[in-house]
């Protein structure tokens, strides 16, 4: 048992004292050796899910369930030579598997409502909680160990697939492993019996068993074609891995939103392939309603970056490229000179975005062409085809989408913080560097009460050398790097950047692993702190947005509720083949209209009630959207 750093917002003061004797370091997650397409490839982390343990390849990013797949999402087994190498999870097999009748389950519809993984799917699947592990180091130097995690919370895919814009589907090919949730656990009531039951996520649990110093993560997905590696650590995160001002905002229940201000083209040094040497306005052009900013959500577990056809258009009027209407994709024109030019050069797209939801103040991820020569192969295509990763219109959600193909280029990370109530939360946005990268740094932390992190001061430009090649001024030739003169890119640049602080622990970082019966009591204590509830509801409009259907959970007495018949054990015997309701979800009509933010429930006296919690809820609010 251990005293979570969660208490070090002074709820209990004497395990806050016991803790300060004992430390925790983040926790990096290695990569698998494997990655994986058909739209990239893409670095996967690798989890072992079950007893006996069924060894899972899964991609890092999103939010709530991780999503795996059974073996039946696979009846053509010509359609997932990917699918089968990054594996299955069979529940069978597993002695461990665990199935509540709360949760529901989706039949034939679209995986978007349950917002966890992957939005993009449809088809059927259930939710299921395992013993699972995964292999975490203890800094660089550190051991690799095995660490155990109960009841893990997964959508278990028996039968998914996505599908193209002309009708066409194909198998979903590889899972998500979740980032952890606004909510500690994901947790349901349990009637009977109780009390309720939890699923649990990476972060929060590596947090709640003391081995992480909050309940939060950094990433870095890195590129595979690039061979920049990816970066995971849990309550920290590499400091070489977001250069220069990183950006923190607030997160929505099931998105990380951000103003979108500018899109542009610009070329980092050397001549310029185009025959100009900057570009912006691009976002806006010839689309006034996309100006002044455009509020997009950056997702992980989304291969390309969904944009309105305007800015598009504007986009691709440089490029090489040609639309498929049959996959809603670019194809790279690979037979024109331009092409090659283009994606071995300097040259990039700019993306600009409100810095620190601040509105006069702006920071810009440079995504190298480089990173756009993506390969489409099976089941999507019969043979490979470099693409360009940009979709024409609105993702799952209905808004617009930096997804994977974006992230290759940015660190992104979340300070969950919920969980122990020293604050509402903040998720970051960051350049992420090219390949000239160290593989792994010592990582830094991210205490609970962090609403901001810092990067680090390394020049963008010099992560990528040697990985592109300078173009000569007059865009002839090519020289060498470093003998020529920086291009002005389009983009405003970030302010100079404060130098990282020394490594290590700081005073505040110290938490975590405490001795003997305080902390069994505090633990205890931590238990009915926070009594959550979670169940579905939909349809909440976010302030200024498409209406998003969401996973709430709403103000409700405590265990007692009136059961609704499918929520009983009955459903998960039942045929399970009730569809989904278009609104309302499932579980969620016992409970009003679910439209509430959560609140942890008070129970017995001398719990204290968190002051976040108040009238307005805890969840941050979506930022107010700037375009008219
Ligand atoms: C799943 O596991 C069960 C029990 O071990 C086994 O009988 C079945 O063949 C497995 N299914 C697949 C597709 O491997
Ligand atoms: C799934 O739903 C679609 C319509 O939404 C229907 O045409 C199809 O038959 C359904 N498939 C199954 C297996 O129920
Ligand atoms: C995780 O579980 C395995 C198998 O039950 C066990 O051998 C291992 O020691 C556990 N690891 C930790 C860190 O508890
Ligand atoms: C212009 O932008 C709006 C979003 O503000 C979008 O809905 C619309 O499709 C865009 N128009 C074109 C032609 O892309
Ligand atoms: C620049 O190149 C584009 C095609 O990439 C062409 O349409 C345009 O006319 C060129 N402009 C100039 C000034 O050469
Ligand atoms: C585009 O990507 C493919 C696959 O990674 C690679 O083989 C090719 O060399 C790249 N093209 C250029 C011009 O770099
Ligand atoms: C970003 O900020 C700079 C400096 O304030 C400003 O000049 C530039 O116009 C801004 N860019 C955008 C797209 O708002
Ligand atoms: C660039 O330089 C390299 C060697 O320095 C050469 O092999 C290549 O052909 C040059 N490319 C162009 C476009 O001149
Ligand atoms: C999360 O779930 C675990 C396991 O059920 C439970 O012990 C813990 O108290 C829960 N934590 C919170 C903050 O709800
Ligand atoms: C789940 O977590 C809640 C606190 O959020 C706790 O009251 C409950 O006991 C936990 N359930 C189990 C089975 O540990």
């Amino acid at each position: 048992m251990h005293c979570p750093s969660l208490v070090t917002a002074g709820v209990l003061p004497f395990c806050s004292l016991v803790s300060i004797v004992f430390a925790v370091a983040p926790q990096a997650i290695p990569f698998s050796s494997n990655s994986y397409g058909p739209d990239g490839p893409w670095h996967a982390i690798t989890i072992g899910v079950g007893t006996p343990s069924q060894s899972l390849d899964l991609l890092p990013g999103g939010s709530w369930s991780s999503d795996v797949l059974a073996p039946s999402v696979c009846v053509d087994a010509t359609a997932c030579t990917i699918a089968k190498l990054a594996g299955f999870y069979n529940a069978s097999a597993s002695s461990t598997n665990v199935q509540i009748g709360q949760t529901g389950n989706i039949r034939n519809s679209s995986f978007e409502s349950t917002v966890g993984g992957l939005p993009s799917l449809t088809g059927s699947a259930d939710w299921m909680f395992e013993t699972a592990a995964l292999k975490v180091q203890d800094g660089v130097s550190g051991q690799t160990t095995d660490v155990n995690l109960s009841d893990f919370d997964m959508l278990v895919m028996s039968e998914a697939s996505e599908t193209l814009p002309d009708g066409t589907t194909y198998p979903v090919q590889i899972g998500s492993l979740s980032l952890g949730a606004p909510q500690f656990n994901q947790s349901w009531t349990r009637s009977p019996p109780n009390p309720r039951f939890n699923g649990t996520f990476l972060p929060a649990d590596l947090f709640a068993q003391g081995r992480v110093p909050s309940n939060s993560y950094g990433l870095h997905i890195g590129s595979t074609a690039m061979r920049i590696p990816g970066s995971l650590n849990i309550g920290g995160f590499d400091q070489s891995r977001a250069l220069g001002q990183v950006s923190s905002q607030a997160y929505l229940e099931n998105h990380l939103p951000i103003d979108l201000l500018d899109i542009g083209i610009g070329v980092a040094e050397g001549g310029s392939p185009f025959n100009f040497t900057s570009k912006a306005g691009l976002l806006a052009a010839g689309n006034s309603t996309l100006s002044p900013s455009m509020s997009v959500f950056i997702e992980a577990p989304l291969p390309y970056i969904y944009l309105p056809q305007s800015t598009c258009d504007a986009i691709t009027q440089y490029l090489p490229v040609s639309y498929q209407a049959k996959y809603g994709l670019y194809f790279w024109d690979t037979g024109a000179a331009e092409y090659q030019r283009i994606v071995s050069s300097p040259s990039f797209l700019s993306f600009t975005f409100r810095l620190n939801s601040n509105i006069n103040q702006n920071f810009t991820i440079n995504v190298p062409f480089a990173l756009l020569n993506l390969t489409l192969t099976g089941p999507i295509v019969d043979r490979s085809i470099q693409y360009l990763p940009l979709r024409p219109t609105a993702g799952p959600s209905g808004k617009y989408v930096l997804g994977r193909a974006f992230l290759q280029a940015a660190f992104i990370g979340v300070n969950w913080q919920s969980a122990s109530n020293d604050g509402s939360g903040a998720w970051f946005l960051a350049q992420a560097p090219g390949p000239n990268t160290q593989t792994q740094n010592e990582a830094t932390t991210i205490q609970p009460s962090d609403a901001t992190i810092v990067g680090s001061a390394n020049s963008w430009t010099d992560t990528w050398k040697g990985a592109w090649t300078v173009l000569s001024e007059t865009g002839s030739g090519n020289t060498s790097t470093g003998d020529t003169a920086t291009t002005t890119s389009g983009s405003s640049t970030s302010p100079p950047t404060p130098k990282p602080p020394p490594k290590g622990i700081s005073p505040g970082g110290i938490a975590g692993t405490a001795v003997g019966g305080v902390a069994v009591i505090s633990a205890s204590l931590l238990g009915v702190l926070f009594l959550y509830r979670r169940s579905r509801a939909a349809g909440k409009p976010e302030p200024g947005s498409q209406e998003e259907r969401i996973i709430q959970t709403p103000l409700t007495d405590f265990g007692v509720e009136p059961r609704r018949e499918s929520d009983g054990y009955g459903s998960e015997l039942g045929t399970g083949h009730e569809p989904m309701r278009e609104s309302g979800g499932y579980g969620s009509s016992e409970l009003g209209t679910g439209h509430e933010p959560q609140r942890p429930v008070e129970i017995s006296g001398g719990v204290y009630r968190p002051k976040e919690l108040d009238d307005t809820g805890y969840i941050p609010q979506s930022p107010v959207e700037m375009a008219g």
